[in-house]
């Protein structure tokens, strides 16, 4: 087959944009809202455990797997699963790698929306709106449609043209613009300029938290280093330590959590890294990539949110339970709003997050468009506007049925978390036992900057899959074979009787058999291709 006519631009701008799919939304919202409800330190156990055991090494399978695939002339994850399993069920199993990024962006692009709208919000002086943090709770319920199905379309506040609607529209044409310009001149052009300044907007935001010292004398109590505490220390004396570290839920969320920042078991960076050239370096970019990323995350995302809260909130508020949005969207405007510079600080830390949003659901629809281009023959237009197509129905999906956030929690469930971990094992399978792991360390060392240890290829045959499995087993039953405590909350009982979580499981389901349909077309069409090379070369 030819070889790929998109290529990157550089090696600097394949490591930004590998770093920009990572660094997002799960760096500075997930990750510290994890810690935060596990008391910060003792999370850091299963986290570092789950980087070494399954991100570190999940990530150089899927580099090594992508540009192998590149080299045998593929861009697709079926096709790439093809080049490497020659069994007519490998492309097939691709679907994941396709309908997980594809999926996540119909509502990534959703919160990537509220985050430029709160930004614009700070910038225009408009999130001042009292000491009360009800005040917070009420916008932001208001403004994502939180009460009732359809609201997301109101604008709350007065602002004119301010509905979560239309800022989500807007972050979903600048999303289309990049894809459509390409490789090099769209992700590769975009990531350049926005990772380093988000980087900057962190630092300046880390020194403004690291200078707070005790803001209120009257409760000496609340200072920063009892919140780097918060964040950091590990209170081994205490029984909630020990009692976290035995839950098995605690490991899963961590696990998890390396996933979705790192990006891995996305099928976005083995589509990335097929672009690459056969001998380029793959094993200290893809390090230098997951490096940044635990900088941003750990260093930046870790110092910055948690403390900030403990020392305006104090630590009984951490004793609250809390969604998954409220420490960003409800709780963090409030501690701004008591900060000294806070709106400045709003506003830097509101658009950080908009461009990390930016960099990563970028990445989500380059998967979808290598299959369409490479496999159907599809133009780069007809392609964006058929994924175009396809992305905006699940968004209004998701936009419309806003009531408790219920479609996007379901996606988020079922696709973000589920289907990461199952495409996680597939590759990690697919590499260690399929093409072997002695012929996927050769591909990894080939033109390596670095040596990677021998033992890590012991960690991916072995290490890696049993962990995996073993995770998923636990979760498995504590999902779905243990009595909850709640039953109203388990899955099992939402399926039967929430009519959003139907449906949108139904939407789910209908994208699987489509892009099972196009993966068949593709195959009939690389089969063509290959009966048409044997012929010729007769
Ligand atoms: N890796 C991306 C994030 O952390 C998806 O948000």
């Amino acid at each position: 087959m030819d070889r790929p006519k998109e290529a990157w631009g550089s090696r600097l701008g394949v490591i930004l944009a590998v770093m920009g799919s990572a660094v997002g939304l799960g760096n500075f919202l997930r990750f510290p809202g994890l810690a935060a409800q596990y008391e910060g330190g003792v999370f850091m156990i299963p986290y570092f455990v789950s980087l070494l055991v399954l991100g570190l090494p999940l990530a150089w399978v899927e580099w090594s797997l992508g540009r192998y695939g590149g080299s045998q002339g593929y861009n697709s994850t079926p096709g790439i699963y093809r080049s490497v399993w020659k069994n007519r069920l490998a492309p097939y199993c691709g679907v994941l790698a396709i309908i997980i990024p594809v999926m996540i962006y119909m509502f990534y692009v959703f919160i990537e929306g509220w985050c430029l709208a709160y930004s614009l919000r700070y910038l225009f002086g408009q999130m001042d709106l009292g000491d009360k943090p009800q005040l917070y709770e009420n916008y932001f319920n208001a403004f994502v449609g939180w009460n009732e199905n359809g609201t997301a379309i109101s604008s709350p506040g007065g602002w004119p043209l301010g509905s979560a609607v239309l800022f989500t529209a807007v972050c979903f044409v600048v999303n289309f613009v990049l894809i459509y310009r390409g490789l090099a001149k769209g992700i590769e052009w975009f990531c350049r300029w926005a990772m380093p300044l988000l980087v900057v907007c962190a630092i300046v935001i880390l020194i403004r938290v690291l200078t707070l010292g005790t803001p209120n004398p009257a409760l000496p109590e609340q200072n920063l280093f009892n919140g780097l505490g918060y964040m950091w220390n590990i209170d081994v004396s205490g029984e909630k330590c020990w009692l976290s570290l035995c839950d098995p839920q605690m490991w899963l969320e961590a696990s998890g959590q390396i996933f979705f920042s790192l990006s891995v078991g996305f099928g976005i960076v083995i589509t990335y890294a097929s672009y690459m050239k056969k001998d380029d370096d793959i094993a200290l970019s893809s390090l230098t990539a997951s490096a940044g990323n635990e900088f941003c995350e750990v260093a930046l995302g870790g110092l910055i949110i948690v403390p900030a809260a403990f020392i305006f909130l104090g630590k009984e508020f951490f004793s609250k339970p809390q969604d998954t949005f409220s420490l960003g969207f409800k709780t963090l405007p409030n501690v701004f709003n008591q900060m000294p510079f806070g709106q400045m600080i709003g506003f830097l830390f509101f658009f950080l997050l908009f461009l990390a949003a930016v960099t990563s659901s970028l990445s989500m629809l380059q998967p979808a468009i290598a299959l369409l281009e490479e496999g159907l023959g599809l133009r780069r237009r007809a392609s964006v506007a058929l994924l175009g197509f396809i992305t905006a129905v699940g968004t209004a999906l998701v936009v419309y049925f806003s009531k408790e956030l219920t479609a996007l929690d379901t996606l988020n469930f079922w696709v973000g978390t589920l289907c990461i971990f199952v495409l996680a094992t597939f590759q990690v399978i697919l590499y260690g036992w399929v093409l072997g792991v002695d012929r996927g360390f050769e591909e990894l060392q080939r033109g390596a900057e670095i040596r990677i240890p021998r033992f890590v290829k012991f960690i991916i045959k072995y290490v890696s899959p049993t962990y995996l499995l073993v995770i998923f087993g636990l979760w498995i039953h504590q999902q779905f074979l243990t009595i909850p405590a709640d039953p109203e909350k388990t899955w099992l009982h939402k399926i039967q009787h929430n009519g959003v979580v139907q449906l949108t499981l139904g939407f789910i389901a209908v994208v699987i058999v489509l892009f099972l349909l196009l993966i068949a077309q593709s195959v009939r069409r690389w089969r063509a291709a290959e009966r048409a090379e044997k012929e010729a070369a007769k």
